[in-house]
C-alpha cells in the first residue's frame, strides 16, 4: 500500500488532493498485481492513468499560464518536459497492453510510483515554491471545499 505523506505536500489543497488520487489510481493499478487479469480490465487502468494525468497536468499548466514570471523559465520548462516524459511513457505502456504478460502491471505499477515520487518530491515541489514567490495570491486557485 502505497500511501500518503505530509512529506508530498506542496501546500496548496487542490493539487495535494489531485495528487492524493493519483496515489489511489497507483494502489489500484497494484491490486491487479498477481491476479488473473483479463485484458479488458488492464486497458480500462491504463487508459484511467492517462486520462488523470493529462488532466492533473492541465490543472498545472493552469498555475504556470497564470504566473507572470514562469514564461521562458527553466523551473517551468523542465516541469513539462517531465510531464510530457510521462505521457509518453504511459502511452508507451498503452500500445503494449496487446503483448501484456505477467509482468506488465508490475513493472507499469513501480515505474508509475518512481515517477510520481520522483516529480512530486523534486519538479512540483520547486515549482510551488517558485510561484509562491511570484504573483501567487491571482494564480492560487481558490479551494472550494467549505
Ligand atoms: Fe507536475
Ligand atoms: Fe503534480
Amino acid at each position: 500500500m502505497f500511501n500518503w505523506s505530509k512529506d508530498y505536500s506542496v501546500g496548496i489543497d487542490e493539487i495535494d488532493r489531485q495528487h492524493k488520487n493519483f496515489i489511489k489510481l497507483i494502489n489500484e493499478i497494484a491490486d491487479l498485481i498477481g491476479k488473473e487479469n483479463r485484458i479488458q480490465i488492464i486497458e480500462i487502468k491504463v487508459k484511467e492513468l492517462e486520462d488523470y494525468a493529462k488532466w492533473h497536468f492541465q490543472t498545472e499548466m493552469l498555475y504556470m499560464k497564470k504566473c507572470k514570471q514562469c514564461s521562458g523559465n527553466q523551473i517551468v520548462e523542465n516541469h513539462v518536459k517531465e510531464h510530457n516524459e510521462i505521457l509518453e511513457k504511459i502511452a508507451d505502456f498503452r500500445k503494449d497492453i496487446g503483448n501484456f504478460d505477467a509482468d506488465f502491471v508490475t513493472e507499469l505499477m513501480v515505474f508509475i510510483k518512481k515517477w510520481f515520487i520522483h516529480h512530486t518530491l523534486g519538479a512540483d515541489k520547486k515549482l510551488y515554491d517558485f510561484l509562491k514567490k511570484q504573483n501567487f495570491e491571482e494564480i492560487i486557485i481558490k479551494d472550494k471545499k467549505p
